[in-house]
């Protein structure tokens, strides 16, 4: 079997797999691939391939399943579900250019192909076409809790960068850059579907304060899995953060132990860090239980996340949202 066939086969059980969990998820394909079919060119097979790569589709997940959860499928919550994840491909094919990435989704980068400069402009026109979407349908609360949610993450990613290397970063820090570049987007996808579905003030509340809980788990998890994912499984590579002097939950923790945080500070005050600090740094976080304690964190998230849930109506879509914070508890890409 030629490595296309495989490519495409692959990403066939990717999709069935996930369809057969989350049925909406077809839906969702076929909005994103008509929201897309006028693109034409570069843009076009840019496009393609983003969306062709597979992803988790949490977010379109989140805005449908928060409409559900309070009223019947109207084409205005799947029009909001496709508006968020255009606005989360946007936000990867430009977090890619920043963080220099080669490969998204198991899938050369956008950057990788086409380079920076079409790559910059494709993201740009994802979010356009998220923002058509929304204002050709007149959905403005999901319009400004869209807005809303990008502005938190051009905030989360430049606290970030300015962060990097800092070997003062603390637990204080790195939750308010979370919750900033991936919870509060989570958050305000709940928020537009519950918005859409008119659900009330508490309601409303109580959804974003799940999406949040789970997007900070969604997050740490992600970082962990930085250190300890499986490659072929996550689609992208690890050690990212640490390469770029992102300093993340397990290392916050393993610098409060006094034995380890010297050994910690001189691999990240080397500023370079090579193949062999990232093992020595990975088996110390091991060892001393911080991946362990971060992972506790995250489950406590996701904990917090299902208690939400309980206020809300006792329908199958509120199952459907407490089988999504479940998955989490096993994310491994
Ligand atoms: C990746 O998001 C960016 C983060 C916030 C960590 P996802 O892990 O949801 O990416 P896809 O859509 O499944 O590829
Ligand atoms: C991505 O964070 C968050 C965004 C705002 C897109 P990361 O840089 O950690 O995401 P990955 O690891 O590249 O998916
Ligand atoms: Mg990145
Ligand atoms: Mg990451």
């Amino acid at each position: 079997m030629s490595i296309a066939t495989q490519d495409i086969n692959a990403d066939i059980n990717n999709i069935r797999h996930k369809t057969e969990v989350f049925p909406e998820i077809e839906k969702i394909e076929c909005e994103l691939h008509n929201a897309l079919s006028d693109s034409q060119g570069a843009i076009s097979q840019m496009c393609s391939h983003m969306a062709g790569s597979g992803g988790k589709r949490i977010r379109p997940l989140l805005v449908l399943y928060c409409g559900l959860v309070f009223s019947n499928r109207s084409e205005s919550l799947e029009k909001a579900a496709v508006a968020a994840e255009l606005i989360h491909m946007a936000t990867l094919a430009h977090d890619d250019i920043i963080d220099d990435s080669q490969m998204r989704r198991g899938k050369p980068t956008l950057n990788t192909v086409w380079g920076n400069h079409s790559s910059v402009l494709c993201g740009d026109y994802l979010f356009a076409k998220a923002f058509g979407i929304l204002s050709e349908n007149r959905l403005y609360k999901s319009l400004s809790l869209m807005i809303e949610a990008i502005d938190c993450m051009c905030n989360g990613e430049i606290q970030q960068a300015e962060n990097r290397f800092n070997i003062n970063m603390n637990l204080e820090i790195y939750y308010e850059q979370i919750t900033r570049k991936t919870a509060k987007f989570l958050e305000c996808c709940c928020k537009s579907g519950a918005s859409i579905a008119n659900a009330d003030e508490l309601q409303t509340a109580a959804i974003g304060k799940y999406g949040l809980n789970l997007g900070l788990a969604f997050q740490i998890i992600d970082d962990i899995l930085d250190y300890r994912g499986n490659e072929d499984i996550m689609g992208k590579p690890k050690g990212e953060d640490l390469r770029q002097g992102i300093i993340t939950l397990p290392l916050i923790l393993l610098q409060s132990s006094e034995k380890y945080r010297t050994a910690a500070h001189d691999i990240i005050n080397r500023k370079t860090i090579c193949e062999r600090d990232y093992a020595i740094l990975g088996d110390l976080l091991v060892n001393t239980g911080s991946i362990e304690q971060s992972h506790k964190i995250a489950l406590s998230h996701i904990d917090k996340a299902l208690l939400c849930l309980k206020v809300l109506p006792d329908t199958p879509y509120r199952d459907a949202l407490s089988n999504l914070a479940e998955m989490l508890r096993f994310r491994d890409n």
